[in-house]
């Protein structure tokens, strides 16, 4: 019998658990075509999971979806490369793409090709001519322009804010908005985990993107729906574990998906290890631990490569999370003034050590937290 956990990359069939409220808004908004979605949460919530179970019902309706992950791209010419080779790919390179791609883009010279794995891609040469924000464009509409009002594509923008990272001198947010907003039969989801970022470009009316689409929070999963989750899935291996027990992980996980898989993963192999086929809250104690163990030596790189009062800060958090940063609290940690105080938590957020999720900052990786406030953690400090 294998380690019936799993956590790391997006997970599917029996590896997923429901969250049928959060999969059934997001689905029928979209189905429905009343507007784009904007869905974000912290790192591990499970968002990406939860639009690939989706795009199964989208498909299942007969939408045309595309996943396209942006954490994978670091500049506009590779996603414009790899977003056309992704419509290339999703119209199973038929002649009828071939043309439309010669066409449109032809100042870039495209060449058609397969990858290492088989799969139909797009060749530009950025070399050819200046590229500029009407390539971007003529890309951006390759999907409505396949589509031809005959079909529906809906188009999943997976960690979106990382637009905001590339350069090149393009007003992307804009050129990104504009294109769009003139696309009938194309929907979108954008999907986001700095949370802060993906908010402000949807919620300020300054930029592009203001009221461009629904905006829906993916939140921690029903505390009953993971609690049925640990149950099985010990329980398709066999082995037990009671309701307290149960919730001792969730706790110590702060019932987020990925940690609660993390620490059950490693509850298992403890189980396993001692022969055992039930768990007790001992093992919970031990494959926390071990969690903490297994990371030690990465958190001490992280916290030497903060700043003091970043790591002041971050310590604060992980002992009281808090939505107010008043003297009270500054005094209570020692984290000084207030612009001192803003300047370390931007730091923090976007290094992704710190989340904010309904106003409350907190430590995003609950081991850390519990490293933050261990005891070998403060013999470390005081070395
Ligand atoms: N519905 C779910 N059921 C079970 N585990 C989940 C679920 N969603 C997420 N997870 C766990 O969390 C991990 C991270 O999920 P992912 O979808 O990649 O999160 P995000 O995209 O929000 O960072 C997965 O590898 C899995 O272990
Ligand atoms: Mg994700």
């Amino acid at each position: 019998m294998s380690n019936p956990f799993k956590f790391g990359s997006a997970v599917t069939g029996d590896q997923y658990y429901d969250r049928t409220i959060d999969g059934d808004k997001l689905y029928s908004i979209i189905a429905g075509g009343s507007s784009n979605v904007v869905l974000y949460a912290p790192r591990r919530y499970g968002k990406t999971s939860l639009v690939k179970k989706v795009i199964e019902k989208w498909a299942d309706d007969g939408f045309t979806c595309l996943y396209f992950d942006m954490m994978k791209i670091d500049s506009i010419e590779s996603f414009c490369e790899k977003y056309a080779s992704a419509v290339y790919a999703a119209e199973s390179a038929t002649d009828k793409i071939i043309r439309l791609i010669g066409s449109c883009l032809s100042g870039l010279r495209p060449k058609f090709t397969v990858d290492e794995s088989g799969k139909p891609t797009v060749e530009l040469d950025f070399t050819a001519r200046r590229f500029s924000g009407d390539d971007l464009e003529n890309i951006l509409d390759l999907p409505e322009k396949v589509a031809g009002g005959k079909r529906t594509f809906v188009i999943i923008f997976d960690e979106f804010q990382e637009i905001a990272s590339w350069s090149g001198g393009i007003p992307l947010e804009g050129v990104f908005r504009g294109c769009i907003q003139h696309h009938d039969s194309v929907r979108y989801v954008f999907l986001g985990s700095k949370t802060h970022m993906l908010q402000r470009m949807f919620s300020d009316h300054a930029r592009p993107f203001y009221n461009s689409a629904r905006i829906l929070h993916l939140d921690k999963p029903p505390v009953e729906e993971s609690r049925r989750f640990v149950a099985d899935r010990f329980a398709s291996v066999e082995i037990t574990i009671g309701k307290e027990t149960i919730d001792k992980v969730l706790e110590l996980s702060q019932n987020i998906p990925y940690y609660v898989q993390a620490l059950s993963s490693e509850i298992y192999e403890t189980v396993l290890a001692r022969g055992g086929k039930k768990v007790v809250p001992e093992d919970v104690d031990t494959a926390a631990m071990s969690l903490v163990d297994m990371k030690r030596e990465q958190y001490e790189i992280i916290l030497e490569e903060l700043s003091g009062a970043q790591r002041r800060l971050l310590s604060a958090l992980a002992i009281s999370p808090t939505d107010c940063f008043d003297e009270a609290y500054r005094q209570r940690f020692g984290l000084g003034q207030s612009s001192t105080v803003h300047g370390a938590l931007l730091k923090l957020i976007a290094k992704g050590y710190c989340e904010r999720l309904n106003a409350v900052y907190f430590v995003g990786d609950p081991f850390f937290a519990r490293y933050l406030t261990s005891a070998s953690y403060e013999i470390h400090k005081s070395e």
